[in-house]
């Protein structure tokens, strides 16, 4: 208990430094190899909305308007740029701190559960998964994106050595692939996608129905 609390502070700390040149790093990503990723997430979502990792909010503009939106982030830094950005587009959205691994809501909360690019860098995500399964209300939808262990060998090898440094250093993982945990869980997958050598999937899976 006392590790994970110690695990926690270390990477809001982590976070909340990195929040200054995020969203400079992270465009230049989504322009290079995330492709439309935010808007084929966002323009799925139905009804009561909840983004797990809401990060400095780059996915707001990408909403419909008549969803109502809540959004958890580890980072106090992060969510303080997603406030502002959801200002700026008059956004209203229900933002609190939060983990993704002990969610502070109510089962069967949730119409929608987004998240993206965000699995790859929370330390249990099969936790954070068995979360946001536990908010979505039967037979609602998970959304999900991220970077993931490449369908290349060679290029797969490359990502094993990368993880020595990036896990440490940041927290980051290259050989998940949430969509296995999804299906295992029970989930049916509606839409999937997987591009760039495999590296980037996302996918929408329905929670069964009861
Ligand atoms: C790569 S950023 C992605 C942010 C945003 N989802 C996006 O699409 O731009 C990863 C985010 O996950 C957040 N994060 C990491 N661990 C978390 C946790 N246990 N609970 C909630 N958020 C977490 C970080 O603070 C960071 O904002």
């Amino acid at each position: 208990m006392a590790a994970k609390s110690a695990r926690r502070v270390r990477w809001r700390r982590y976070w909340d430094r990195h929040s200054k040149t995020y969203d400079r790093e992270m465009r230049f990503f989504d322009r290079v190899l995330f492709r439309d990723t935010r808007s084929w997430i966002c323009r799925q979502v139905t009804g009561e909305v909840f983004e797990v990792a809401v990060g400095t909010g780059l996915n707001l503009e990408h909403y419909p308007p008549d969803v109502r939106l809540t959004g958890i982030e580890l980072s106090q830094e992060m969510l303080a740029i997603a406030r502002r950005r959801a200002d700026d587009l008059g956004r209203h959205v229900e933002f609190r701190v939060g983990d993704a691994q002990t969610l502070d809501f109510p089962s069967n909360t949730f119409d929608t559960v987004v998240c993206t690019f965000s699995l790859c860098a929370i330390p249990d995500y099969r936790e954070a998964l068995a979360e946001m399964t536990r908010v979505l209300r039967p037979g609602g939808v998970l959304l999900l994106a991220d970077h993931v262990a490449s369908s290349v060998r060679a290029l797969r090898a490359s990502q094993r050595v990368l993880e020595l440094v990036t896990i440490p250093v940041g927290g980051e993982h290259f050989l998940r692939r949430p969509i296995e945990h999804v299906r295992a869980t029970g989930f049916r997958i509606e839409g999937h996608d997987r591009f760039a050598a495999g590296v980037v999937e996302r996918l929408r899976a329905r929670k069964p129905a009861v």
